[in-house]
Formats: structure tokens, sequence, C-alpha cells
């Protein structure tokens, strides 16, 4: 996919898809239109009662009224940041479904908005297709052309890097868990290899035993696939600053002996998300040379039912010394990630941790979908998180990270159990984390990615699957880092 900026006049642009934005007073670059279509776009318009509301949309075949073959009109609202970004995701989906390969996208955005508005329409025509049948397929937008002089070619390079990683990471959630299991999410991992400076090692469940990793061991036991630890680091040259990306990796998550019921099951090959975030982000930043070192940890599993299964009154020995009681075999997401933040709080010069997890039913119920929970005592780092996700129109909502609910961890026969009860589940999974990072790493914030990660079924800017939220905005992140 590449991105270009062309000065041509929009009825003159060579394109299979032009998308243009309109107000609700339906007026800008469409009168310009309207002379090739002899006053009756706008008179068709006004006739469907056409709202310009964000994300409205009008799209017909021009049949060689324009150079374009297909003319889509999407409304831009007040046309503020977030309803021009709705705008652009519906015209990349209009775009990808009338199998535009060359878009145009006139928003009537300023300049500086260009290349984020082509990343939310790239999202937006973002499709799984892999398991469709071939005649149910459509290639994917391989040219976004911007009107205007526009930015230079690396910036719509780097668009390009961010919008490609963005995809991987998708396409790794979308993926049914019979295909996507430890050992072939290790396999993409090895792909970041191919990236200067990146280098991936895999510590196989034997390797993870003899660490002490007793997260990722009795999680991943009941599993005939066998579980592992990928650690991808990137170290560029001249970097001042060292951050690791912790993600959770259950490639599926079936509660184990506390069995998910069937419905709650279906799209659990999405509690791999925060892996694919925090791989795909790590790719997306090696891949743009951003001057900051990344330590990407990943702990890989299956949380099954089986005769081999870890069970109810279990007690792990981690190595950092909590011990914890197994209250739920379903809370097994910060099992496995106390391992990697253990994992990722040795690693030498690492000033900052960011983990991402798909982590508790109770941050989807307090935020939804369009959110990412975040957790952090660190109030710089939470406003840096908030900035760069802001600018990308990632949804991140701050939540408490409140001391005294570690009440609710106690266990009578361990230091701490896997489960804090019903109230402020986000909460209390968040501070059940806070355990495994060591007081040394001077800033860590926690990630609650299970509502943003997936959608059961579209929405105003993501096709039903992975939506790879975050991706960018951690990528954003690094870059003002750096
Ligand atoms: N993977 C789930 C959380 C989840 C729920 C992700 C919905 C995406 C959508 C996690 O492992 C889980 O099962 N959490 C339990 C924890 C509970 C047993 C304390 C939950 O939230 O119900
Ligand atoms: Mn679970
Ligand atoms: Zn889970």
């Amino acid at each position: 996919m590449n991105v270009r900026f062309s000065t041509e006049p929009l009825h003159q642009v060579q394109c299979d898809a032009l998308t243009v934005g309109v107000g609700p007073d339906l007026d800008g670059a469409i009168l310009e239109l309207d002379a090739g279509f002899d006053g009756k776009l706008i008179a068709e318009l006004r006739q469907r009662r056409f709202s310009g509301g964000p994300g409205s949309l009008f799209s017909i075949p021009t049949l060689g009224r324009l150079a374009a073959r297909t003319l889509i009109v999407v409304g831009t609202g007040d046309g503020g940041a977030a309803a021009l970004r709705t705008a652009a995701g519906r015209a990349g989906r209009e775009a990808r479904s009338s199998h535009a390969q060359t878009v145009v996208l006139a928003l009537g955005h300023d300049a500086a908005q260009g290349l984020d508005l082509v990343e939310a329409a790239a999202a937006g025509s973002y499709l799984f297709q892999p398991y469709k049948p071939e005649t149910e397929r459509s290639p994917e937008v391989s040219t976004w052309l911007l009107p205007g002089a526009g930015s230079d070619e690396a910036a719509c390079k780097a668009s390009a890097t961010r919008v490609r990683w963005q995809g991987w990471g998708r396409d790794l959630v979308n993926l049914p868990a019979a295909d996507l299991y430890p050992e072939s999410l290790a396999a993409k991992a090895r792909e970041l290899a191919a990236i200067p400076g990146v280098e991936v090692e895999v510590m196989d469940i034997e390797a993870c035993r003899r660490a002490g990793y007793v997260g990722i061991v009795a999680v991943g036991q009941g599993s005939d696939r066998p579980g592992c630890l990928i650690h991808v680091s990137y170290r560029p040259q001249g970097a001042q600053r060292h951050v690791a990306l912790v993600g959770k990796g259950v490639t599926f998550d079936a509660g184990g002996l506390s069995l998910k019921p069937s419905s709650a099951m279906q799209t659990m090959r999405c509690d791999m998300g925060g892996s694919a975030t925090m791989l795909a982000a790590t790719g997306a930043i090696a891949e743009l040379g951003l001057p900051v070192a990344i330590d990407c940890v990943v702990g890989a599993v299956e949380n099954m039912v089986s005769g081999a299964s870890y069970k109810l009154g279990d007690i792990l020995r981690y190595s950092n010394g909590v011990t914890v009681e197994i209250h739920n075999t379903d809370a097994e997401g910060r099992l496995v990630l106390a391992d990697c933040l253990i994992h990722a709080s040795k690693i030498e010069g690492v000033d900052t941790i960011v983990d991402a997890a798909t982590l508790t039913g109770a941050c989807v119920v307090a935020v939804g979908s369009d959110f990412t929970g975040l957790f952090t005592g660190d109030d710089g780092l939470a406003t840096e998180l908030l900035d760069a996700a802001a600018a990308v129109g990632d949804g991140l909502w701050r939540l408490p990270l409140h001391k005294p609910y570690n009440e609710a961890l106690k266990s009578d026969f361990a230091q701490i159990k896997n489960v804090g009860g019903r109230d402020a589940g986000a909460t209390t999974a968040a501070l059940f984390l806070e355990h495994f990072v060591a007081d040394e790493v001077p800033r860590w914030a926690h990630l609650d990615i299970a509502g943003a990660a997936f959608l059961d079924k579209p929405n105003h800017r993501y096709a039903a699957g992975g939506t790879g939220q975050m991706i960018r905005a951690l990528t954003t992140w690094a870059q003002r880092l750096s």
C-alpha cells in the first residue's frame, strides 16, 4: 500500500473511488463536482435528505462523468477530528466494498490531518478474508491519494508502515485458534527478525519451567499445545529511552476448569490481542527506525480443559517470591502476565513497562469497545499515553489503580489469590499485576483492551473482529519519546 498527494482537480483524478466529504450544509468540494452531473448531484442529495452527519454515505458509479469510477460522498458532521475520522473510516469501508484499489480521500480536512485520515480510512477498509471463497474477496486498497501539495515522501511511507502493522496485528487476532496457537504465534513474532536491529528469542515450555515461570506453565498445562515466552528485542543506535512492551498471548481462552459458557467462548481466539498489539507496535517502531530500545515480552498459552489442567486451590510460587492461590482458572491472563512482568523487570535499563491484555470482562462493562482502560500510578506516563492515543483517535480512558482494593486479593492460604470479586474487577486485576513489577522499574502502565481489541459485530469504525486499536497510539507514543 502507498500514499501520495495529488494537485490535480478532483474531477480529473484517475482513480477507482473518489471520496468527498460533505457537511450538513452540502457545500465544499462537492459543488465543484456537481457541474459534471449538470447540477443533479446536489439535487439528488437533497432529495434523499442526505444529512451530512459523520459517516452518512451516498455512493454512485460515475459512468464516465468524472475520471473516477465511483463517487463516494461521506458526511463529515461538524468537521471535527472525530467526525472526520469516522467519515474516513466509512469512506474506506465503502471503497473496499466497491473493489477500489486507487482511492482519493478529499474530506475537506486541513493539510496536517491528511495522513492521520488516510490511516483511519485504511483501518476502515480492512477486511479479514483468507477463509472466504475467492468469489467473495475484494482486493486491498493499494494507493491512497490526498488532494494538495502535502507532506514529504518519508511521512507518506511512515503512514503506510503504521497501517501495515495495524493490519498485521488484526490478522493475528482474527486467525482461528486452530491456526494461531503458541508456537505459530512465536513463528509470527519471528517475522520481526527481518527488521534491522531486531532479535527474536523464544523460550519453550521447558525453558519456562527452568526459569520458574509458573504462570505460563500452570495455565498452559491443560492444552496439548505447549506454551512459550516470546521475547523480541529492538536495539537502535542512539536510544535514550528503553521501553518494555508486555502482551497477553492466550491464543484461546476456554476458561480452564472454570469453563466459560459456549457463548462467552465463541470469540476467545481474541485473547492474544495484547500480544498482537505489542508485537505489531514493536514491528512498527522498529521498521520506522525510531531511536527507542524496545523489549517485547509475550506469554503465549492456551487455557484449556483436560486431565492435566491446573486446578482451583492450587498455589503458584512465582520466581519473585509472590504466592498465588487459584480461585478461578478463567482469571488466567494475569497469571501469564505475571511471569512476563517479572521477565521484563529483569531486563537491564528498562525505564518504562507497558502491558496490554484482554484481561477483564469488567473493563468491557465499564468502557465498552471504543475504549481501552488505562491503569497507572504515574501521572506523567498517563498523560503521555492519553495524548498519544488522542492524536490517532484511539479511545483510552484512565481508571483507578486504587491501592486499598488490594484487600480484595487477600488469600487465607497464599499471599494473594487470583481474583478479587465482582466489584472493580478491572482494578483488582491491575492491582494483581502490580505485584510482579519490580520496585526498581521507574514507570509502569497497564492497558486493559478486553473491549477494544475485538468486535463481535462491525461498528462505525471497524469491521467485525480484531481492531488493532492502540497499535498506532503506542507507535506515536514511542515516536514522541525519542
Ligand atoms: N479473556 C478474559 C477476559 C475477556 C472477557 C476478554 C471478554 C475479552 C472479552 C479473561 O481471561 C477472563 O476470563 N476474565 C474473567 C476474570 C474473572 C474470572 C475474575 C472475567 O472477566 O470474567
Ligand atoms: Mn479467562
Ligand atoms: Zn483470558
